[in-house]
């Protein structure tokens, strides 16, 4: 064990020698010697497995990015158009403001919410620029735990995205779940939704996916958003929408913005945060935004004086280059012509291979109802496969996925998809 002769002056200015080993505390243990080691990631964990699995017709559904029809990833035409033009305009490379670039929160926060909103009229929103949707979710719960005056506990839908608990908690808010997912029909369970809402304390905040819900792909249709509007607003609840896949679910932008839309329309106040890793394929650019949706002007800039301070002492300042690219989008009105039709084929995509799967189960002969796997929307299909069908499925046709039964249907493509649904049906039958 290393060990050295360390002179430290004493305040006297006395020399005090003593023999301490390197890098160890004063009883001779290493400093960290009771870290204990974390778990692995449940997702990456699965994408290791699949790795070692030497089987050609391997499966990864286990990863939450798109994928093409080959099976490769896809950078957007729109975003390939707007970084030549970025890089053309040889920017500095200067620190962003702390809340980002101006043009990109008031373009973000419009394709949120729309031209005609009236939060935007009345510049009610305080918005700042943020690394990608955890990075809007972490600031925005920084922000809730310094200032937030209700029921400090925060009601998740169960399941939600494995990252919301950590990220409340890691700022400090107690995290507890609302009902959502009925396993029996794989659709919303809206009954037990409403009623342990209802039993929520008045002025908790309430966590809800925007559109494409994570992990289940199930979200309440147009009628109950506008009926969970009403009991939010009658429980005085604090909404904080987490929108990771505006457009991304539908194809439609306006369409998948329409829980947030309601929501605003009934004068309720909001949290937003808003990503641009799935809809713009901006995954490693870490690029997204955080609004709080305020009952004045006045109120709005002092929110977001304070979610600089938050910012400043997190990370800084945000980064630029993704801010750029999402910028030119979404003014320059040929790329945004040209986003939209690149989230439609994303989207199509997405929507026909799950009818494919679907047919396949139909025609390997499966007897089960599927109709779950078109129902559900978005990146994530809740297959409803129990513990021993995951096991099977990727012990006997090396088809990994995660524990709780979720595909990605962007791993899915014409290629493998009469593989998947027989290996799903001979687990299944
Ligand atoms: C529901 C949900 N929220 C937020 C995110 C945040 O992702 P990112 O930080 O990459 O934008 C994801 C990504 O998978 C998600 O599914």
């Amino acid at each position: 064990m290393a060990s050295a002769v360390v002179k430290t002056l004493r305040p006297t200015g006395r020399v005090l020698r003593s023999i301490a080993p390197l890098g160890l505390n004063r009883r001779g243990n290493a400093w960290f010697e009771d870290v204990e080691m974390g778990p692995p990631d449940p997702i990456l964990g699965v994408t290791d497995a699949f790795k070692r699995d030497k089987n050609p017709r391997r499966l990864n559904l286990g990863v939450g990015a798109y994928r093409d029809d080959c099976g490769n990833p896809w950078v957007l035409p729109c975003v390939r158009c707007a970084e030549e033009i970025v890089i053309e305009k040889q920017l500095n490379k200067e620190y962003a403001p702390i809340t980002g670039l101006p043009e990109f929160c008031a373009k973000s926060i419009e394709l949120a919410l729309g031209k005609d909103s009236y939060v935007l009229k009345d510049k009610r929103n305080a918005t700042a620029q943020s690394i990608s949707g955890t990075g809007s979710l972490r600031v925005g719960s920084a922000f809730l735990a310094k200032f937030w005056k209700g029921n400090r506990e925060v009601y998740v839908p169960t399941p939600t995205w494995g990252n919301h608990i950590p990220i409340f908690e890691h700022a400090g808010l107690p995290v507890k779940k609302y009902r959502y997912y009925d396993s029996d029909t794989c659709g919303l369970d809206y009954k037990g939704c409403k009623e342990d809402i209802c039993k929520i304390p008045p002025e908790s905040i309430i966590v809800f996916h925007a559109c494409a819900h994570n992990p289940t792909g199930v979200d309440p249709n147009t009628v109950q958003w506008c009926e969970l509007a009403d009991l939010v607003k009658y429980k005085c609840l604090f909404p904080f929408f987490d929108m990771a896949y505006q457009g991304f679910a539908t194809g439609d932008v306006d369409r998948d913005a329409q829980a947030v839309r309601i929501f605003e329309s009934k004068g309720i106040n909001f949290g937003l945060a808003q990503s641009y890793a799935k809809n713009m394929g901006l995954y490693g650019e870490r690029v997204g935004a955080l609004t709080i949706a305020c009952e004045s002007e006045v109120e709005a800039s002092r929110v977001l004086s304070q979610l600089k301070i938050i910012i400043r002492a997190l990370y800084s300042s945000p980064p630029l280059h993704g801010a750029r690219i999402v910028t030119e989008i979404l003014t320059d009105p040929n790329l945004y012509d040209m986003f939209l039709k690149d989230l439609k084929t994303m989207a199509d995509r997405t929507i026909g291979i799950r009818q494919k799967l679907k047919d396949g189960l139909m025609h390997h002969g499966s007897k089960r109802r599927w109709d779950h796997i078109t129902n559900q929307i978005g990146m994530f299909c809740y297959t409803g496969m129990n513990p021993d069908q995951i096991e099977r499925i990727t012990k006997e046709f090396s088809v990994y996925l995660t524990k709780d039964g979720r595909i990605s249907m962007a791993g899915v493509t014409s290629k493998n998809v009469e593989y998947l649904a027989k290996a799903m049906h001979e687990v299944t039958k």
